[in-house]
């Protein structure tokens, strides 16, 4: 069996920082899924005595990524016991460059889960991919990756006030969705293309003992329910004040933690004050969010797409070696198999 599959990348608006168990966040999340920087993947499945898996990036050896793939394969053994007979020739490969410091674990690892998943439908002889367990698998890759395999938007962990919301699985939350948010843009400021100081694992783990601990897990659940009011009213003014403080909160955990460290590099404080300006100034609801990393990702409307593209053009490219990419709120992932 031949399966394909491509998932896009995402970024949270409310961010999950800290975890506990196997996977299980600290606190809810939401995330726009993105359209164009996606993970393309093709799993080719054949029977096999025991698992085994061979694994290439762009069509060449990637030892690096072998353990974390073991890893994967292990956790989610007892979701996909039929892995036990199967043998796994997988290929990805990125629609983004591969180094430019874009989180690229969430989208292959959407992008793996889904292909299992469907390798998993035609096995069990079922008519529907199971998205839910898809997005379960997911998470067991990279947390943050769950929220990639729904469309539009995705919310993650277990909320009162969210139904259905589960720590060990994404939801669907696009129906909330206000059209404002539906065409949502999200330009990416490539500030720095090198590898993270520390990494997400790292900084996740940074949460167990942080002397903020308690308060950023009140405040996220706070936010979290704040921002589904925020995407189902399409209240623009509200929505930008709440992303950045949630951008900026977790950079600031960063720099609060037991072995404090910062991920922003000059550019990125640059972009943030010439972002405050320009929306003072011209009053365009852009504003920036931040994931583990230097790079800025600018939110707006379409309707202001023009002006912000001209100002990129402008002023910004500047603080990225006009290195930057254009993408927007997006249809989810997508996949075929054949026997
Ligand atoms: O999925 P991970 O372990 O790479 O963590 C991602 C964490 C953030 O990107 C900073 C926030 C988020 O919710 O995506």
């Amino acid at each position: 069996m031949i399966i394909e599959s491509e998932s896009p990348s995402n970024i949270a608006l409310v961010k999950y920082w800290g975890k506990h168990g196997l996977q299980l966040p600290l606190n809810p999340s939401v995330s726009f899924t993105l359209e164009k920087a996606k993970s393309i993947t093709k799993v080719e499945w054949v029977d096999s005595e025991t698992f085994g898996f061979n694994f290439s990036f762009e069509g060449g050896a990637k030892p690096s990524f072998e353990p974390k793939l073991q890893k994967f394969f292990e956790r989610i053994s007892e979701l996909a016991p039929e892995l036990e007979h199967a043998h796994l020739k997988i290929d990805s490969s990125n629609t983004f460059p591969h180094s430019s410091g874009i989180a690229s674990s969430a989208s292959a690892f959407s992008a793996l889960a889904i292909a299992i998943a469907e390798g998993l439908r035609v096995k069990r002889g079922e008519q529907d991919i199971d998205i839910t367990l898809a997005s379960k698998m997911a998470r067991l890759g990279s947390g943050s990756a769950c929220r990639s395999v729904f469309p539009k938007l995705g919310f993650w962990g277990e909320h009162k006030d969210v139904k259905g919301s589960s720590n060990h699985f994404a939801i669907d939350v696009s129906a909330y969705m206000h059209p404002v948010f539906q065409t949502y843009r999200d330009t990416i400021l490539l500030v720095d293309e090198g590898v993270k100081s520390v990494s997400s694992t790292a900084g996740h783990a940074l949460m167990e003992k942080h002397v903020f601990r308690k308060n950023r897990i009140d405040q996220a659940f706070d936010n979290a329910q704040q921002m589904m009011n925020i995407l189902s009213k399409g209240e623009l003014n509200d929505f930008v004040d709440l992303v950045e403080r949630e951008a900026l909160t977790l950079h600031a955990l960063m720099m609060s933690a037991q072995q404090p460290y910062l991920l922003m590099r000059p550019g990125t404080v640059a972009i943030i004050e010439e972002v405050r300006a320009f929306r003072r100034d011209t009053e365009t609801p852009v504003c920036f969010t931040l994931d583990a990393g230097a790079n800025v990702h600018l939110l707006y409307p379409e309707n202001v797409e023009q002006k912000v593209n001209t100002w990129v053009n402008e002023v910004l490219s500047a603080y990225c070696n006009k290195r930057y990419l254009c993408d927007q709120v997006g249809n989810g992932p997508r996949w075929k198999s054949s026997v």
